[in-house]
């Protein structure tokens, strides 16, 4: 199998009311170069929604950006973020999909303290791998992410080998709760009902900021789109053969066979994931959401280019440590809890939850009946050691899950194995009674986070970690 199936299970809120509306065009949000940058958490007022009446929303930014600025950096140079949090409560940032230095992971609570108010945080590390990734608050992320606290953060490699600005976008995806005032939502964050279910789903696809952009492409030129999808909960279904999409990465991984035509269809996108793929348009397209009513979010058009293009070189696999075949350590997980799921054996900080005990943690979920597993890690390996994770979603939903520090291959779906080359990844859908096996090398010391990426599930049970011994 080579995706999880996906069930009915997953709720969307008034999906497919995006869309209505077409946007001038965007130049994506890139911006900074070099190996120094600085951002600034601070509160933003903007207009999400384009009609005359719509009220603007107060949201959180990185230096006033919706859809903070890109930072493109180069594989193994040095980068320094200078961080102040100008925001009226702590917070931290988490430089998804990057292997780096455990302190320098953003998870606030494990590998630092949240920065308070007014207060400041370097980061400072080295990018291993080449790829499309992303940052993001990891500070009460369910809701500083909702907020608009996320940014793309793209690898150059170390070859040089990039294409220009107009062959390479881009495309951050968001799903936003709008209210009847067609203003962010905030009233209903943190909802009970959200947390026990699929997560805080909305109901206004952007893509960097903006409602059905549309993004000029030149004519038959070899371009790279990097989609990554920064919502809080919201599983995309994309169709890439529409518009003759081929596969160039998966969370930030080159494919070794890239550029790969999919075998299957749609392409489901989890919260968190990024896919890389090559287009080379001869007319305008529409990317578009297909899990409920299709429904076009982002749209190019096609220039004749003035000048000659880029030519396009299939980007290289990075060097990953691969997973030994005997000599595994195996850890069997599941994942229980949630509406319409197994509710009878979760524990939370040693007590048994019952009816009023879900109602009042607001702890929903569990990983081997723990929900929020905080003093103790899951496991504890050498640094080195390969480790086996088999998964197994007891739930009513699907869920992606992430494990930090790392990326893993994964090995199986179910037991009927995965019909090719096994991927890599750093975030993994496993759907509603399915299970999934994932191997990686433990060569990052440190304590390290597994969590489903639902923000609303990590926050309510999903979230446990391991610990990598020197
Ligand atoms: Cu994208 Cu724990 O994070
Ligand atoms: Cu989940």
């Amino acid at each position: 199998m080579l995706q999880p199936s996906r069930r009915d299970a997953l709720k969307l809120l008034g999906g497919g009311a995006a869309a209505l509306v077409m946007m001038p065009s965007i130049s994506g949000a890139k911006e900074g170069a070099g190996t120094s940058f600085k951002l600034v958490a601070q509160p933003v007022q903007h207009k999400l929604h384009p009609a005359p009446d719509a009220q603007e929303s107060t949201l959180w930014s990185y230096n006033g950006q919706v859809t903070a600025p890109t930072l493109r950096i180069k594989q193994g140079e040095r980068v320094t973020i200078e961080f102040t949090n100008a925001l009226p409560e702590p917070t931290s940032i988490h430089w998804h999909g990057l292997r780096i230095a455990n302190e320098m992971d953003g998870v606030s609570g494990l590998t630092q303290d949240p920065v308070p108010p007014g207060g400041r945080f370097t980061y400072e590390f080295v990018a291993p791998d080449a790829g499309t990734y992303w940052y993001h608050a990891h500070h009460k992320s369910w809701e500083q992410v909702a907020r608009g606290l996320y940014g793309g953060l793209i690898v150059e490699p170390a070859d040089g080998s990039i294409l220009p600005e107009a062959q390479d976008h881009l495309l951050i995806i968001d799903d936003w709760r709008l209210d009847g005032e067609g203003k962010f939502d905030a009233a209903s964050l943190g909802a009970p009902m959200d947390w026990s279910h699929g997560g805080r789903m909305g109901n206004w696809l952007t893509v960097n900021g903006q409602s059905l952009p549309t993004i000029s492409l030149p004519k038959n030129a070899p371009t790279r789109l990097r989609l990554v999808n920064a919502s809080n909960s919201r599983i995309l279904d994309i169709d890439p053969a529409r518009f003759g999409g081929k596969i160039l990465a998966f969370d930030g991984q080159a494919l070794p066979d890239a550029p790969m035509e999919l075998g299957y269809t749609p392409l489901l996108l989890g919260p968190a994931q990024r896919v890389d793929l090559l287009v080379e348009p001869e007319e305008g397209f529409v990317l578009e959401e297909l899990s409920q009513q299709p429904f076009a979010f982002c749209s190019f058009e096609v220039r004749t280019p003035a000048q000659e293009v880029a030519a396009f070189t299939v980007p290289k696999p990075n060097k990953l440590p691969l997973p030994a075949k005997d000599d595994r350590f195996k850890f069997d997980l599941r994942m229980t809890g949630g509406a319409m799921g197994q509710l009878d054996n979760i524990y939370y900080q040693g007590e048994k939850l019952d009816r009023g005990g879900f109602q009042r943690t607001k702890q929903f979920w569990a990983f081997n009946n723990v929900a929020n597993l905080a003093e103790e890690p899951l496991f504890s390996v050498k640094r080195g050691q390969t480790v086996e994770l088999n998964v197994s979603n007891i739930t009513a939903f699907m869920h992606a899950m992430h494990v930090h520090g790392h990326h893993f291959l994964i090995e199986d779906r179910d037991g009927g194995g995965v019909e090719q080359s096994p991927l890599w990844r750093d975030t993994f859908l496993v759907g509603a009674e399915q299970s999934t096996r994932i191997a990686f090398v433990a060569d990052n010391p440190g304590k390290w986070l597994f969590h489903c990426h639902m923000l609303e599930h990590a926050a309510s049970g999903m979230n446990a970690w391991f610990e990598v011994t020197d």
